[in-house]
């Protein structure tokens, strides 16, 4: 039927084209007459345009010569042959396009979120693509951990992860060259915490880290954060998850659905509130939703204010309302709640021993994985103060297996 009714519409449409065609055969020549004056006029203003357009892309060449010299340093060392047909910035390349090495540039938020968001439709590649993790850090300054990430990435293969860092906008981490962690802050910009500001460089993180489309998986992690495992056990452990893991449930108390705005309503309703630790670990196709979503973000930017805390709500609530059975609903970081306190407990050097990392790995406890149950629930933990850094190198060997 419905073919049926596509083929008359079609029919119809070519009978009135025929008809009008026969009616206006006297106006062909003046028709005629027309375009000849309109494919003039373009003639004369492509010429004219031509000598405006030379004189701006030479402008253009001076305000871009400092970053195209960049890339061409870069893409000089393995592909010589591009750098000789191509040395300007607008040159398309499809190493630049899957996979920016330089992660300066000069977005908008807004750029970069509708950038990011975009999707492949082909299924095939036309490129080796090795998942990769993106390690996310949300870091305010210096990174007192950063001798133990060193050791974790050690000798990995670069092709399985990527680093992105978020920091002061001021801040430069002074780090030697051949630092996994040389030249990878992203353009950031001020954060302040309990604000929705928070929930932007979380949103900033994912994007930047999305421009690389072999990025997989992409963990959220603070200063604070160290490693339990090795990189190959974590990175199976990500790479081969059906779930992403973001904490997402309901607390009753004045801590969780108190902190509910009933403005919010009806686009999110009471039953629709959910709490979680920020700390999360997202599959691509939930990174790409959640820096694609305007409306329920801007629903929490007006109505989550303090005593509310976006970070702790807008993604876990989120994910709940629309891609609820892709989240595990667990945080693969651990944390420290044991004390009563409004922050959880921070480790120094004196609590360091074997058995406290020995517990954090597997406490003869069992979580869900892919539908079936293991004893690692947690791959990372937070939070450890300077001090712990010593003794946890003492560690790596004997307990986490790098
Ligand atoms: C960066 O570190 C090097 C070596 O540790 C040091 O010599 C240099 O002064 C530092 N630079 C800054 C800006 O802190
Ligand atoms: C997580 O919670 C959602 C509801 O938000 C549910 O549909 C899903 O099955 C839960 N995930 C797991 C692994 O239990
Ligand atoms: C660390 O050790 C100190 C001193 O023994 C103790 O007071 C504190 O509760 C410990 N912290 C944690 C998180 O266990
Ligand atoms: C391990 O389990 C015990 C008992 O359930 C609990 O007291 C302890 O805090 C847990 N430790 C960790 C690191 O999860
Ligand atoms: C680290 O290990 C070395 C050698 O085993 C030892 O001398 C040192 O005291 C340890 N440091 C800490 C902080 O545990």
């Amino acid at each position: 039927m419905a073919k049926n009714r596509e083929k008359d519409d079609a029919d119809r449409g070519f009978n009135s084209s025929v008809m009008t065609g026969v009616d206006s055969s006297i106006s062909l020549l003046k028709l005629i007459s027309t375009l000849i004056v309109f494919v003039v006029g373009v003639v004369i203003g492509l010429v004219s345009s031509s000598h405006i357009n030379r004189y701006l892309t030479f402008q253009d060449d001076r305000f871009t010569f400092t970053h195209s010299y960049i890339d061409s340093l870069q893409f000089s060392v393995e592909t010589p042959q591009l750098e000789a047909q191509c040395g300007r910035e607008d040159c398309l390349s499809i190493e630049s396009f899957i996979s920016p090495r330089n992660l300066n540039h000069g977005m908008t938020d807004g750029e970069l979120f509708w950038r990011a968001s975009m999707v492949p439709q082909k299924e095939e590649f036309p490129f080796k693509k090795v998942p990769r993790v993106a390690f996310m850090f949300l870091t305010r300054g210096p990174m007192p951990m950063l001798p133990l990430w060193e050791r974790f990435f050690k000798g990995q293969d670069l092709e399985k992860y990527s680093i992105y860092l978020h920091t002061h906008p001021r801040f430069d981490l002074n780090v030697t060259k051949d630092s996994v962690f040389n030249n990878r802050q992203i353009p950031s910009q001020g954060v302040e915490w309990g604000s929705v500001s928070l929930v932007d460089a979380e949103k900033r993180l994912l994007a930047n880290a999305l421009l690389d489309f072999s990025n997989e998986r992409f963990v959220l992690l603070s200063e604070s954060c160290i490693p339990v495992y090795n990189f190959p056990v974590i990175y199976s452990y990500l790479i081969e998850s059906t779930h992403s893991f973001v904490d997402s449930y309901d607390d009753p108390s004045r801590y969780g659905r108190g902190r509910y705005s009933r403005s919010m309503r009806p686009d999110i309703n009471l039953a629709d509130w959910r709490k979680g630790s920020q700390w999360f670990e997202l599959h691509r196709t939930l990174a790409i939703k959640i820096i694609s979503d305007t409306k329920y973000y801007r629903i929490f930017k007006k109505y989550c204010r303090p005593s509310c805390y976006p970070d702790e709500h807008y993604i876990p609530t989120y994910l709940h309302m629309f891609h609820g059975s892709l989240n595990a609903n667990r945080t693969i970081t651990y944390v420290d709640w044991s004390q009563i306190a409004p922050h959880p407990a921070s480790f120094s050097a004196v609590n360091i021993t074997e058995s406290l990392i020995q517990s954090i790995r597997n406490n003869g406890t069992f979580c869900s994985y892919n539908s079936e149950k293991t004893q690692i629930c947690y791959l990372f933990a937070r939070k450890f103060d300077a001090s712990a850094l010593e003794p946890l190198l003492n560690l790596t060997s004997k307990i986490m297996g790098f």
